[in-house]
């Protein structure tokens, strides 16, 4: 169906299309759902996005097929220059780069992996595949302590924190959220729902809590869980994890670190080991390069040994490490086991990707990622633009958040870049939303020597720019 048929809806969903007052008294008597009037708030604070044009309003030219041409073996298509390009980079259609801040890019092959027969969730083979898929990210996140346990769940990255949540915390429990931006703000009031008191430590717009600060904060109170995210992907700003977890042990060695990873693994150097970490929880849709819809969550021995010495029981159902636990070690060790019915296509996927990342050494990733980012950062520096992280050791290597000149908006550039074959997200802070945008660089678009999409997208933001008017000023 024509995306033209969905029209009057989106519409009546995206107030800024202008007919939707007229259509809306009408459609509410026709269905009490598109009630103009929410029962409860979006969670989501605000998001230019939203109030952008929709891409479909937006086309993406990319090239047609020449016309065909006779030749000694038959008729052929001769695709012009672009499509020749596309072609070797992917046997995808042709479609504008992915460049937000997750999902990324796929490879063709984690995408053909997916279109797997249907087998059984408790056979064989597929048990084989999940165990793989287990032990692989044992690899991916530097761990070779027996006592860490990988769960993989269906799920976003948010189920992670539920799990943290549910399965670590207990209500009256106290956790110290460091704040580098808007996912510090959903994790710890995801704590609050499950009854653990959420102390925030945030630092200004583009900057991260100090250690100095971190310190005195355990000094104050005692908390069991401390969090950091790792990449905060609402301003890309770069957490120290490996000095913060130094820190932790020693002032209040007690205490749980747990990192939000969905920005950070795959793209930015983690040893779970190394580090001492507690718990690094993810998602399957950033760094990793799979479609969206795995919750991945290293813990540590620590972890597993403070979950089942806890005094009530896990306070959420699916998330409960008490019904995953069983299953996971069982998939591991090649046994069928069953809670819930996993997602065999998505692991898969996993499975897929996680072979091609370990193809490689990891240290070999993670400078690709540095340089890529190094090449983007410098790109935004001579366009005379600012990034909202501007300390160095602040920023992000899978992605980076660029404040806009001077009264351009969101919505002025992002279909400029659109239509140049890139796709670049908006501002996330709530404060500062309608003032930036966000360049994803992470996985393929990296790390695929057949791929020039980090050049196309730093050659789009200059031309696109440039198209706005915008002059770089001396
Ligand atoms: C740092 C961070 N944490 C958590 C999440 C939530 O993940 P998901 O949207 O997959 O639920 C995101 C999503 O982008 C994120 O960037």
């Amino acid at each position: 169906m024509p995306i033209s048929a969905f029209r009057p809806l989106l519409r009546q969903i995206y107030p800024s299309m202008s007919s939707a007052s007229r259509a809306a008294p009408r459609l509410a008597l026709i269905s009490r759902h598109l009630d103009q009037s929410p029962f409860l708030e979006l969670n989501t604070p605000f998001s230019t996005e939203r109030s952008a044009p929709l891409e479909a309003d937006v086309e993406y030219q990319a090239s047609k097929p020449a016309p065909s041409r006779s030749t000694s073996k038959g008729t052929q298509t001769q695709p012009p220059k672009e499509q020749e390009k596309l072609a070797k980079m992917s046997n995808q259609a042709p479609h504008p780069a992915l460049l937000i801040p997750g999902p990324i890019e796929f490879d063709d092959a984690v995408l053909s992996s997916m279109s797997h027969y249907s087998e059984s969730h408790v056979g064989a083979p597929f048990v084989k595949t999940f165990s793989e898929a287990l032990k692989m990210l044992r690899q991916l996140f530097q761990t070779t302590d027996p006592s860490s346990q990988p769960f993989v769940i269906s799920g976003s990255g948010t189920l992670g924190w539920d799990q943290v949540a549910a399965n670590l915390g207990e209500p009256g429990d106290e956790a110290l959220v460091l704040h580098t931006g808007y996912f510090a703000d959903s994790f710890a009031d995801c704590f609050e729902t499950y009854g653990v008191k959420a102390t925030q430590l945030k630092a200004p717009i583009g900057d991260r809590p100090q250690l100095d600060e971190v310190e005195a904060a355990l000094k104050e109170k005692t908390y069991k869980i401390i969090t950091v995210t790792h990449v905060d992907t609402s301003t890309g700003v770069l957490s120290e994890i490996r000095a913060l977890s130094e820190l932790v042990h020693r002032v209040s060695p007690e205490t749980l670190l747990v990192v939000d990873g969905v920005c950070s693994v795959g793209s930015e150097e983690i040893r779970f080991d190394d580090w001492g970490l507690d718990v690094v929880l993810t998602a399957s849709q950033k760094g990793i390069g799979c479609p969206a819809g795995l919750s991945i969550v290293m813990a540590s021995g620590r972890a597993m040994e403070r979950f089942k010495a806890r005094k009530t029981r896990p306070t959420s159902y699916f998330a409960s490490w008490k019904n995953w636990l069983p299953i996971m070690q069982n998939y591991e060790a090649n046994k069928p086991s069953y809670f819930a019915t996993p997602s065999p296509q998505l692991i898969h996927a996993l499975h897929t990707s996680l072979s091609q990342i370990l193809s490689r050494p990891l240290d070999q990733r993670f400078a690709e990622h540095r340089a890529a980012s190094k090449k983007v950062k410098q790109t935004v520096a001579d366009l005379g633009l600012k990034q909202l992280a501007t300390k160095p050791e602040n920023q992000a290597n899978g992605m980076t958040a660029i404040y806009l000149p001077e009264g351009l908006t969101p919505p002025e550039i992002l279909p400029n870049l659109l239509k140049r074959g890139v796709v670049f997200a908006g501002g996330l802070h709530k404060e500062i939303a309608a003032r930036y945008i966000r360049f994803g660089h992470m996985g393929v678009s990296v790390v695929d020597p057949k791929r020039d999409d980090i050049d196309r997208a730093c050659a789009a933001l200059k031309e696109g720019l440039s198209d706005v008017g915008y002059k770089k000023a001396e």
